[in-house]
């Protein structure tokens, strides 16, 4: 066995010299934890602690904890996915990555259990706030540099929850029934992009099914998808209690039973193999991969002290960076460090900026929004009042009365809303996306009372804001911000912060309007995505559905014009140039969208995908270019006929946008397609070979005949019968109207093997 300590050897060497090395019992054994949090310690495989993620430290160090629902210590929260992705802002989210694993060594932790890149399928799912997006690309890219960032400073990520788990309810039985192109080109697109670009140590599988297999069991997953299309090179850890069967799953593909004690399942492991019923080489294959994480673990390790400071710092920066400016009637934010401000709702001084759930952190401190604004205020006066109770207890009507005299004795009102932490949180979903009542009749008497209203939102799922949005001149929208969100709220506040984050799902008006809705969340354990592709702003925008805030909506204190667009194709995909200037009297930050659509498509498309980004910071008056490669793997759509990733040819149409509903400039750029013929046969049509040029020769002559009777017929019967024979399969045609015999039929597919033998473009 080599030498653990061979500082020569890679960690794969290190790991299949070891696993070589023991028996079988403790080859299996491998494949299940020590403990909660723990992998087994064997000899030359030393155990990894891993822990949740994803955007904080949620490491129980007390001991005792057999369950993982015990206190954890101390660490930075960080924004929960919701709030970080507002930031569209990929270097921020690696260099939060990388403070996360400075806190995960400082703990002893290998692996830190994130980040959680489901797509937010519908505004209901209770854990959306770990999730970043309705958006792959925007999830990928964001997702990518996070687990780059954690995985160069020695901590392995965890990408989760692998797949198609986009609701809580049933979530351990519950099959997600999704059609290939949405599989792929929606619910696995970040994951693809994630494991082929930032490859992460480990990969955990969700609790659900896809298509009637469980995760945890599913080789076309586990094996074909993640190993042999994308290269995945890590380990598969399963969700906590995900497998049902560790025998199945092992088989399928997965590494790492997690938690631990699985003394159990190893035996049965050891059992399968010695009856011929589980191929050794599938036992090896985990233990091996367990082996690698444990030494990647190991040879990255470093003493690590942490900053507390300069952490909460930089939750701040991230925290300010993702807070969404909404509304902003009549400029009246920022506000001014003068006259008196009403502070009104409860979430100013308890305030909401975390989900909970096995992400939940224990904060090293927290920003409370009412003290940060009134370290802000300068001269200002600042009031407070209120208004509500979180848990919905106290006197409603006498909270509100008191909130209304504080607000109409200001010169403005800043009003916290949300929604409490027993109102969303993992395990379950949520029944519908309205403010708890007595917030909104608040607002509505402080908003009479006092014109001048900012609302301030908290909440880790999308609310319908219609009731927020009648009254109030100004919204910012916090999502969940982390630990730091309360000093981040007040940045914007008072203008220390330009806001420039961006939406990173649709506001629709209400929740029947959700592209998802009526197919969530399914029922007798089953989940069908009925929506098919046309998820979040793609199906609004297909079903031409007015929203409140479309996705990648969000407002600057500054203005921003478009001045030009220029596109060059190449074989990498589109080179975009976007010139942008500031047209306000204020430094800012302005994030460009690109999105694509192909006029004339031969498949169904949205009508437009978000197919690039980027930001540029400009002072007042400054113009500045923006430069976005657009990929030519996210301009592809997924063949299902052929099982591939196919990028159509043709005149692209591509809009430099502020948002999904906000295009601002748009250009042609012509990309090459990719080679997407399905081989013809007996059962292609007759229009499918008449757009083949050659196809078309041969078919056009052998069916003149024929066609010229129809035509005479076609005038008899009132229609045009050309068109009906287009989609007549030609081997049928030729059996009908042909009289054809099976030596006919043969010729036939003889020359269409000819032809398919020929390559083509489409
Ligand atoms: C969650 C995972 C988490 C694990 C360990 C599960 O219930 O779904 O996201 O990493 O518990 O706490």
């Amino acid at each position: 066995m080599t030498d653990i300590h061979d500082t020569t050897a890679t960690p794969e060497e290190l790991a299949a010299s070891a696993v070589e090395a023991l028996d079988l019992a403790d080859r299996a054994a491998l494949g299940g934890g020590a403990s909660f949090w723990r992998t087994k310690d064997v000899p030359g495989v030393p155990s990894v602690t891993m822990s949740d993620g994803p955007h904080g430290v949620r490491y129980q160090a007390a001991a005792g904890d057999h369950l993982g629902v015990g206190a954890s210590d101390p660490a930075t929260c960080f924004p929960p996915a919701v709030g970080l992705a507002q930031s569209w802002d990929p270097e921020l989210a690696g260099r939060v990555g990388a403070a996360l694993a400075d806190e995960a060594q400082a703990a002893g932790l290998g692996v830190l259990l994130g980040p959680g890149i489901n797509i937010k399928r519908d505004p209901r799912c209770g854990r959306n706030f770990e999730y970043f997006s309705e958006d792959p690309l925007l999830t990928g890219v964001l997702a990518t540099e996070w687990v780059r960032g954690l995985q160069a400073r020695g901590v392995g990520a965890s990408l989760k929850h692998f797949a198609a788990n986009n609701a809580e309810h049933d979530r351990m039985r519950a099959s997600s029934d999704v059609d290939d192109r949405p599989l792929r080109e929606i619910y696995l697109r970040a994951f693809e992009r994630v494991v082929r670009d930032a490859a992460p140590w480990t990969v955990m599988c969700s609790y659900n099914r896809v298509n009637g297999v469980l995760a945890s069991q599913n080789h076309w997953l586990l094996t074909q998808v993640l190993r042999e299309e994308w290269g995945f090179e890590g380990a598969v850890v399963s969700d906590w209690g995900a497998v049902a069967d560790r025998v199945a799953a092992v088989a399928a593909g997965l590494d790492l039973q997690m938690p631990g004690d699985t003394a159990a399942d190893d035996a049965q492991v050891v059992a399968a193999v010695e009856a011929g019923e589980l191929a050794v080489a599938a036992v090896d294959r985990a233990a091996r991969a367990v082996a690698r994480v444990s030494h990647l673990a190991r040879t990255t390790r470093r003493d690590v002290v942490v900053d507390v400071d300069a952490h909460h710092a930089l939750a701040r920066e991230a925290a300010g960076r993702s807070t969404v400016l909404l509304k902003n009637e009549g400029g009246l934010l920022p506000l001014a460090p003068s006259g008196t401000i009403a502070v009104v709702g409860a979430f100013a001084s308890e305030p909401r900026y975390q989900g909970g759930g096995s992400s939940h952190v224990s904060p090293t401190r927290v920003d409370v929004p009412i003290d940060e604004i009134r370290s802000l205020a300068g001269d200002a006066d600042v009031s407070f009042a209120p208004g509500f109770t979180t848990d919905g207890t106290g006197d409603a009507d006498a909270l509100r009365a008191e909130a209304v005299e504080a607000a109409s004795a200001a010169d403005v009102a800043v009003v916290f809303l949300g929604l409490a932490a027993s109102q969303e949180s993992e395990g379950f979903d949520r029944e519908h996306i309205e403010l708890p009542d007595e917030q909104v009749a608040l607002l509505e008497a402080v908003a009479s009372a006092q014109p001048r209203t900012v609302v301030v939102l908290s909440a880790g799922g999308v609310l319908r804001l219609a009731p927020v949005d009648a009254v109030a001149p100004a919204i910012l929208s916090g999502s969940l911000l982390g630990q730091a969100g309360g000093g981040a709220i007040a940045d914007v506040l008072f203008g220390h912060v330009n806001p420039s984050g961006r939406l990173a799902e649709t506001m629709p008006l209400r929740i029947e309007d959700a592209p998802s809705f009526g197919n969530f969340p399914g029922e007798h354990s089953r989940v069908r995505y009925g929506e098919g592709i046309h998820v979040g702003y793609r199906g609004y925008d297909l079903r031409a559905r007015d929203v409140l805030y479309a996705f990648g909506h969000g407002l600057s204190y500054t203005t921003f014009a478009y001045d030009g667009i220029a596109l060059e194709a190449d074989a990498e995909g589109v080179r975009a140039r976007v010139e942008v200037r500031n047209t306000g009297d204020r430094a800012g930050r302005e994030i460009v969208q690109l999105y694509a659509s192909l006029p004339g498509s031969s498949i169904t498309r949205a009508p437009r995908e978000l197919v690039g980004f980027g930001s540029i910071d400009l002072a007042a008056g400054e113009q500045g270019t923006v430069e976005i490669r657009v990929e030519r793997r996210d301009l592809a759509y997924w063949d299902d006929r052929l099982d591939r990733w196919i990028v159509e040819g043709g005149t692209y149409r591509i809009a430099a946008a502020a948002s999904s509903r906000d295009l601002r400039l748009e250009a042609d750029v012509e990309v090459g397609g990719d080679d997407a013929a399905v081989p013809f046969d007996l059962e292609s049509t007759i229009g499918e070979l008449m757009a083949h040029p050659v196809a078309a020769q041969v078919i056009g002559a052998a069916f003149a005949p024929v066609m010229e009777q129809f035509d005479a017929g076609g005038d008899a019967l009132g229609m045009d019968m050309a068109r009906m024979m287009a989609s007549v399969p030609i081997g049928r045609a030729m059996k009908s109207f042909g009289g054809a015999d099976p030596a006919a039929l043969a010729q036939v597919q003889a020359m269409l093997d000819g032809i398919n033998a020929t390559p083509r473009n489409d």
